[in-house]
């Protein structure tokens, strides 16, 4: 099958041929349609810290989300059958290497892995799980219940997207920060305000649009302790400041803030219930770009510089 893998840690990406997996006993085999990029698509073969003690397997394909259909069952009891529509992710570390970049892809039948419902294309399922499960975590995570201010830092790309719709459904009122001016983007998809950093410093136009502080500050961006304390800085006594981005510990936060480092964890259910919502129309699948895997290299080059605005999704 064809595949988009590396060869070693820090290799460069390239289209290889590979054996397709042999679905284990308790695995469910997925011909793959779809799959999307997140960071953690070149971060991970970087050698990213958060990745913990145990070791990658190479080649590693890379990628985790992807969407498409059943076509083998391994052994055992299965709640799969040949032929179903599924989306999911695959585990990381993974003991095979493998990954959502591919044409085939085996993972356990009761991992992040779950039916799409009528009515969602394979193509939105696909962008769907790692972003839409972040985003649905890390707002139980702020614990914001509604009618409170979020600071979202990063809020054009994956997660920020999904981020402000549910955030905003939940009379959250969301303050997003990007770069570049997305204001009109950012207000379809729920946002109160949008203050880009490209116009002016954010504590400036914070100042403004919200004197007293916020409750909490989302950071999707900051890949060290000091620019997360910097931009926690605008949280109130009490209030929460979360990174993505593991850089939380060693943070020198303001006086009465919490700082919480996020982690994923992957489930069915979450997918159940994004995809529902997705299929109703009520949550929005921000595709921004559709290629084909063997442009998937370049497209992780130009993510790793940034200007994410929603999802890229790869077609096998
Ligand atoms: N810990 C976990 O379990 C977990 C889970 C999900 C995601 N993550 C991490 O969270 C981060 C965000 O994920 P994602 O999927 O949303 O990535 P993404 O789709 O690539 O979006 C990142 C966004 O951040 C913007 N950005 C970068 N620097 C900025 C700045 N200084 N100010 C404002 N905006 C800025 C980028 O646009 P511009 O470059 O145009 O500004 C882009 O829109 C990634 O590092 C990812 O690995 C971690």
């Amino acid at each position: 099958m064809r595949a988009i893998a590396v060869g070693a840690f820090r290799a460069d990406p390239e289209l290889v041929q590979l054996p397709k997996p042999e679905p284990q006993a308790g695995e469910v085999r997925v011909r793959v349609e779809y799959a999307a990029l997140n960071p953690s698509d070149w971060q991970t073969p970087e050698g990213a810290p958060g990745d913990g003690p145990v070791p990658q397997v190479f080649p590693m394909v890379l990628g985790v989300d992807f969407a498409g259909r059943v076509d083998m069952i391994g052994s055992g009891r299965n709640r799969f059958r040949v032929g179903d529509q599924v989306f999911g992710r695959v585990p990381r570390p993974n003991p095979t290497g493998g990954g959502s970049y591919c044409e085939y892809v085996s993972v356990p039948q009761d991992s992040a892995v779950t039916a799409v419902p009528p009515g969602l294309p394979l193509r939105a399922a696909a962008a769907l799980p790692s972003a839409g499960m972040a985003a649905a975590q890390l707002l139980e995570t702020a614990a914001l219940r509604g009618h409170e201010t979020l600071l979202l830092i990063g809020a054009a790309g994956g997660v920020g997207s999904y981020l402000t719709q549910l955030a905003s459904a939940r009379g959250i009122r969301v303050i997003a920060v990007v770069r570049g001016d997305e204001r009109r983007r950012m207000a379809e998809l729920g946002a109160a305000a949008t203050v880009d950093t490209t116009a002016g410093p954010l504590d400036a136009a914070l100042r403004e649009s919200c004197r007293d502080g916020v409750d909490a500050m989302i950071d999707l961006v900051s890949d060290g302790p000091d620019a997360f304390a910097e931009r926690a800085a605008p949280v109130r006594r009490g209030g929460v400041a979360v990174t993505t981005r593991g850089v939380a510990a060693g943070a020198v936060l303001p006086a009465g803030v919490t700082g919480i480092d996020f982690r994923l964890e992957p489930s069915p259910v979450l997918l159940d219930v994004l995809a529902a919502g997705a299929a109703d129309g009520v949550l929005r699948v921000p595709v921004d770009a559709e290629l084909p895997l063997e442009n998937a290299p370049q497209a992780l080059d130009r993510n790793r510089t940034g200007g994410a605005r929603g999802k890229t999704v790869i077609v096998l």
